[in-house]
C-alpha cells in the first residue's frame, strides 16, 4: 500500500514516459516475486534517505533519556515536522550512556557510532547531582567547585595518566538535579584518535581548594542509581546534509508554523475528495493540489527502532496544470509560458507543466542506533509544504 502511493506520487506527471510494466497477467508468480523484490529495494532506498545502510538492530528496548524526549518535543511538532529550523545548530544530536559504570566519578563513553564525517559542534557531560546526605546539612560550605578532567595518556608504555581540565564550575552544595559541563575539546580529540579515549574524571573541591569527600557531594552513577539519572554524554553534530539545502531555501518558506496549516492548497476534506474522484471518473482531471500521503513507520516495519514519530504526513502533489494557470497554482514564469505554448499548440509534444512540491519542510526522527544510543536527526525536504505548477 505504502509503496504504491510512493510510486504514484513519483510518476504523477510522467505516466506517459513510464516504461511498460511487467505483464502480471501472463505470470502471476513472477509478479509476486517481482513485487517482493521491489518492496525490499524500495525499503532499502528509503533507509538511504534516512542515512542508514541497515535498520539498527534492537536488542532489548530501553527507555530513551528524558532529555532526548524533551529535546525532540522542543524541535518537532507531533508529526515530527521541524518547528524552527534554526533551533538546532547542526542536524544531529546523539546521547551516550557511560560504559564504565564505576563507583568512582569516572566515566567513559563509546563514540564508535559517530561517523568520521560528522562535524562535532558541542559535547556536554550531563551529571545528576543527588541530594546531599543529612550529615552535610550542618556543613559550613555553601558552594563546591566541580571540575571535569579528560584523562590523557602522556607517555605510552607508562601507566601514569595525566589529566586535562575541560570545565570547572561552582555549584551550590545543597542543590539537586542535572549539571551540564562542556567537554567539546575532549570529544574532538577522541574523534581524531579513538584510542585516546580514556574517559573523564570529576573532582569536587571546597572553595579553599581541598578535595571534598565524595560521600557528601554525590552524582548519580550508572551502577547504583535509576536509569533516568544515568551519567550521559550529549553530542551535537552536523553530518553536512543540511547546509547545502539551507543555502537555497526560499526565505518565506522558513516560517513553518504559520505556513503549514494554511498552505495554499490544503488537503481536500473527504467530501471534496469524493467530488474529486467523481471528476476523475468523468475524465476531468482535478487541478494541481496537495493531498495527504501518510508514511507509517509501523507498516514499513521500523517501529522497533524509531521512538518518534510513529509516522508522518509527507503529502503529495497531484492534479493537472492546464491553461490558464492562476496564481493559486503558484506557477513559475517558465510554467506559465509552457502552458501557453501547450494551449496554442504552436509546437508539437509540449505537455502542460507538472504539479510538484514547491516548498519542502524537514522532519525529525528520534531513534535507537546500533549501539542503543538515542539519536535525534533532522532530515531535509521530507514534507511537501505546498504544491505548484512547474
Ligand atoms: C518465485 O520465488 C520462489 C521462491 O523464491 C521460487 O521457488 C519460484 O520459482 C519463483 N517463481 C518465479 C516464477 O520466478
Ligand atoms: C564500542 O562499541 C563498538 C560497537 O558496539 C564495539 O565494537 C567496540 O569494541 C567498543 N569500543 C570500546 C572501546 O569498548
Ligand atoms: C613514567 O612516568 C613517571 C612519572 O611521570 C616517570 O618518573 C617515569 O620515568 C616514567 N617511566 C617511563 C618508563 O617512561
Amino acid at each position: 500500500m505504502f509503496m504504491i502511493v510512493i510510486a504514484v506520487a513519483a510518476l504523477a506527471c510522467s505516466t506517459r514516459a513510464r516504461p511498460p510494466a511487467f505483464n502480471y497477467l501472463e505470470d502471476p508468480y513472477a509478479a509476486e516475486n517481482e513485487s517482493e523484490e521491489v518492496r525490499s529495494a524500495a525499503i532499502k532506498r528509503l533507509l538511504e534517505v534516512f542515512g542508514m545502510e541497515d535498520p539498527p538492530a534492537i536488542h532489548g528496548r530501553m527507555q530513551p533519556p528524558q532529555y532526548m524526549l524533551d529535546l525532540y518535543n522542543t524541535v518537532a511538532d507531533v508529526d515530527g515536522v521541524t518547528k524552527d529550523p534554526y533551533l538546532l545548530e547542526g542536524n544531529t544530536v546523539r546521547s551516550f550512556f557511560d560504559k564504565l559504570r564505576s563507583e568512582q566519578v569516572e566515566f567513559r563513553f563509546n563514540l564508535s557510532t559517530v561517523a568520521r564525517t560528522e562535524k562535532i559542534l558541542t559535547a556536554e557531560l550531563h551529571l545528576f547531582k543527588l541530594r546531599p546526605q543529612a550529615a552535610l546539612m550542618f556543613n559550613r560550605h555553601h558552594f563546591c567547585q566541580v571540575s571535569v578532567y579528560q584523562l590523557v595518556d602522556t607517555s605510552k608504555g607508562n601507566n601514569t595518566h595525566e589529566r586535562k581540565l575541560l570545565s570547572s564550575r561552582l555549584i551550590p552544595v545543597h542543590s539537586t538535579g542535572w549539571e551540564v559541563f562542556t567537554i567539546t575539546q575532549a570529544v574532538r580529540s577522541w574523534m581524531v584518535d579513538e584510542g585516546s579515549n580514556l574517559g573523564l574524571h570529576v573532582v569536587v573541591r571546597t572553595l579553599g581548594g581541598s578535595q571534598m569527600d565524595l560521600k557528601l557531594i554525590r552524582f548519580a552513577s550508572g551502577r547504583n542509581h535509576h536509569q533516568s539519572k544515568q551519567p550521559m554524554l550529549v553530542l551535537f553534530t552536523d553530518d553536512g546534509r543540511r547546509s547545502a539545502a539551507l543555502e537555497n531555501t526560499d526565505p518565506d518558506g522558513m516560517d513553518i508554523t504559520s505556513s503549514l496549516p494554511q498552505a495554499p492548497m490544503p488537503a481536500p476534506s473527504s467530501r471534496l475528495a469524493r467530488s474529486v474522484d467523481h471528476l476523475e471518473e468523468e475524465g476531468v482531471s482535478m487541478p494541481c493540489q496537495r493531498l495527504p500521503l501518510y508514511v507509517d513507520f509501523e507498516e514499513i516495519g521500523w517501529s522497533g527502532w524509531i521512538v518518534s514519530p510513529r509516522g508522518y504526513n509527507a503529502y503529495h502533489c497531484k492534479g493537472s496544470c492546464p491553461f490558464p494557470l492562476g496564481q493559486n497554482m503558484r506557477p513559475t514564469n517558465h510554467a506559465t509560458v509552457q502552458s501557453i505554448i501547450n494551449a496554442l499548440k504552436l509546437i508539437k509534444g509540449i505537455e502542460t507543466p507538472c504539479c510538484v512540491a514547491d516548498k519542502l519542510f524537514s522532519i525529525n526522527l528520534l531513534y535507537f542506533d546500533d549501539d542503543e544510543n538515542v539519536v535525534l536527526k533532522q532530515y531535509n525536504d521530507m514534507v511537501a509544504g505546498s504544491c505548484g505548477c512547474h
